[in-house]
């Protein structure tokens, strides 16, 4: 592990353009990665923060085929989306790129020819997966099949996202292409493979011995399973038609692998961003004090810690990662998030939804991170975060020292009297955050350190309830000029420390404070080291509430926006039965089907799923015994108009005889409904036919 380095490039994997970003990409890589910037940042210290949208590969072309635009049309609806709703989300990237510009397609260019030219890959024709109604080689996510590793029916043919393996897709067991459905033949073809065989030893120095202790545990469980289990040649071009085309000659017609180029988009992003800003960004990537670290989601651990770093070192002017703090997944109300299902909180649509509240977001992620374990995000969770911790703690603290402030002082600063233990135990207790917090942040541990700033929050709340200035100011106004002091002091270090997690609740706080221009004197290391943060006779603005309540109204339109989904969704998945055996029309005339009206119905006793109707058919009222009773209260369905099979045979059932059947069938939800001959003026007693 790097200490003290002179720069530190942050990358965040480069989304797909494919569908726009949700709350598992921004718990997984965006927001933590956004923290630890900032937190770089408000310690001064040189940071590039570089992201793109990753604009090749198989997704992007699936999802144009789907769309029937091309891909050029996807990446550019998705990157627009995804690029402002970053922006607007707060995740201030120094640049974010697109691997689809000419830097990236050069940058990405040079170094295939640069390992080309070394001598790094193998050149072979191999039998690969071909799909020969859709004239098309199949990889990647054009194929599915069974993952050997761990039995996955839906493993795609270079990854099962369910073990993490990384596979090859004649690997996949039934693999079946994922554009016809067909099952694959087999047809040679020539592609260029990086030897990862050859990197065995370097890799389990490097991770193995070398960032055992320092490397999360999943990620370096991952890693070390992988490369036991024995690493092998890697493919790293494809024969597709969007995509990077492979420099060399006899490569015509076929592109790099999408996992080769997007990589490299963190080198492109980089020198977009030197271009632009008159820099060198040779020493972000070349200089050995440079601190190299990747966020990105478990899927993509043995990319950024076996492959890219394989091709980094065959390249041998670059920097190898100092940590990827990779996490788990996060999934939605207890069902794994998905594009595809549309099972998601879209970014775009939640800053539409709650505007202004990103930091509400911001927070519940992170309170919420799936660090360790996957995790869940719940709507009701969400809203108790808000309400319980922000609301509650953190801007009814804010709240009372502005308004108090305001009230008795009229907003300025009062000077101090003398300290009790209790103001120097509690302004000594807020020097140590910011270092509490550094500890954790360093570590990767974004909620424990989330936990902490809050915890300064809480120290101000306990402090004010526990001195009461609003019963002191009576007797002992000398001693509110200390209490008001001491929780004005903890006030300003909260809009600092607040700021990698909150940084609009931080602005808005400084304005509150009025502090705005003083965001230097409020570093961290002056919170730590001074106990003077707003002196004696500043002047702070007025109360604003930084902070809003979220209504049960709010959070109920979400989760029905959910349940509206899995209702589409099951209708969409929902197979139809397949057809019966054919009969004769002599046979259908039989059934005779008419319309009828419930008239009275009661449960049958001692049977749960039993209702007794009593319905006039038109012919007569006859009673039939129907097993609906758990879909439908008697009372609700008095008046019903249904249709009837008269002519079925009468049947005893507990005791009573049934004389005909009521037509059911179900709907999207499953629900059992009623076949309805609700049309007007139609009669009981109308036959069906
Ligand atoms: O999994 C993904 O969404 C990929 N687009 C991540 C790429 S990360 C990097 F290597 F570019
Ligand atoms: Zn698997």
């Amino acid at each position: 592990m790097l200490q003290n380095p002179e720069r530190y490039t942050i990358t965040a994997a480069l989304p797909y353009t494919n569908g726009p970003i949700h709350i598992g990409h921004l718990a997984g890589v965006y927001v933590p990665a956004d923290i630890y910037s900032r937190y770089l940042r408000l310690q001064g210290r040189d940071v590039l923060f570089v992201c793109g949208s990753d604009e090749h590969g198989v997704a992007i072309s699936m999802k144009a085929k789907k769309e029937g635009i091309t891909p050029q049309e996807v990446i550019d609806k998705y990157d627009g989306i995804i690029r402002k709703s970053f922006s607007d989300f707060g995740i201030a990237f120094d640049n974010y790129s697109r691997t689809s510009l000419p830097v990236h397609h050069e940058t990405a260019s040079d170094f295939f020819k640069k390992l080309y030219d070394n001598g790094d890959f193998i050149e072979e024709v191999t039998e690969q997966l071909y799909d020969a109604k859709a004239n098309q080689f199949l990889a990647d996510r054009f194929v599915t099949g069974t993952c050997p590793k761990c039995g996955n029916e839906e493993a795609y043919g270079d990854q099962c996202e369910k073990c993490g393996s990384t596979l090859n897709a004649t690997d996949l067991i039934n693999p079946k292409s994922t554009i016809t459905g067909e099952t694959p033949v087999s047809k040679s073809t020539k592609h260029w493979f990086l030897p990862l065989d050859r990197y065995d030893a370097f890799l389990r120095e490097w991770i193995l011995e070398g960032h055992k202790n320092d490397w999360k545990p999943n990620v370096y469980g991952q890693v070390k399973s992988w490369i036991d289990g024995g690493l092998e040649p890697r493919a790293v071009t494809r024969d597709l038609d969007w995509g990077i085309d492979v420099p060399v000659e006899g490569a015509e017609g076929k592109k790099l692998y999408v996992w080769f180029d997007a990589p490299i988009g963190y080198i492109s992003s980089t020198k977009e961003w030197a271009a632009r800003e008159g820099k060198d960004w040779e020493p972000y990537w070349k200089n050995e004090n440079t601190k190299l670290v990747h966020f990105i989601g478990k899927d993509n651990i043995v990319f950024h810690c076996v492959i890219f770093p394989a091709m980094l070192k065959a390249e041998g002017s670059f920097i190898l990662p100092d940590n990827v703090p990779a996490n788990e997944f996060l999934n939605l109300e207890g069902n794994k998030l998905s594009t595809s299902k549309n099972w998601a909180v879209w970014l775009h649509e939640y800053l539409e939804e709650f505007p202004d509240q990103q930091d509400v977001l911001r927070y519940a992620l992170t309170s919420n991170a799936p660090e360790t374990k996957d995790n869940d995000f719940t709507w009701k969770d969400f809203q108790a975060r808000n309400n319980n911790e922000l609301v509650a703690i953190f801007g009814n603290f804010i709240n009372r020292v502005v308004v108090l402030t305001n009230k008795y002082y009229n907003g300025i600063v009062p000077a101090p009297n003398e300290f009790t233990e209790v103001d120097e135990q509690t302004l000594a207790e807020l020097q140590a955050y910011p270092e509490v917090i550094s500890s954790s942040l360093e570590r990767y541990r974004f909620r424990e350190a989330l936990g902490e700033m809050m915890n300064a929050a809480r120290l101000g709340n306990k402090y004010l309830a526990d001195e009461e200035p609003w019963k002191v100011i009576k007797d002992n106004p000398e001693r509110v000029q200390t209490q008001m002091y001491v929780a004005l002091q903890i006030a300003a270090a909260l809009s600092s420390l607040c700021e990698p997690f909150l940084p609009f609740t931080a602005t808005k706080l400084k304005r509150i404070l009025n502090v705005t221009s003083s965001a230097v004197e409020m570093s961290w290391k002056s919170i730590s080291e001074s106990t003077d943060l707003l002196a004696a006779g500043h002047q702070i603005g007025q109360a604003e509430l930084l902070f809003a309540k979220i209504e049960d109204e709010a959070i109920q339109k979400q989760i029905d926006k959910l349940e509206a989904t899995k209702t589409a969704n099951q209708a969409e998945n929902k197979k139809a039965e397949p057809q019966k055996d054919l009969i004769q029309y002599e046979d259908f005339a039989k059934m005779d089907l008419r319309v009828g009206t419930i008239i009275e119905a009661e449960k049958m006793p001692k049977a749960n799923k039993l209702l007794v109707l009593k319905v006039d058919t038109g012919i007569d009222v006859r009673t039939i015994v129907s097993g609906i009773a758990e879909s439908f209260k008697p009372e609700d369905i008095v008046g019903k108009r249904v249709t009837v099979l008269v002519n079925l045979a009468p049947r005893a059932l507990r005791g009573v005889e049934s004389q005909g059947m009521i037509l059911m069938t179900n709907n999207a939800e499953g629900k059992l409904v009623f076949v309805n001959p609700d049309a007007e003026g139609v009669m009981n007693g109308e036959t069906i036919n």
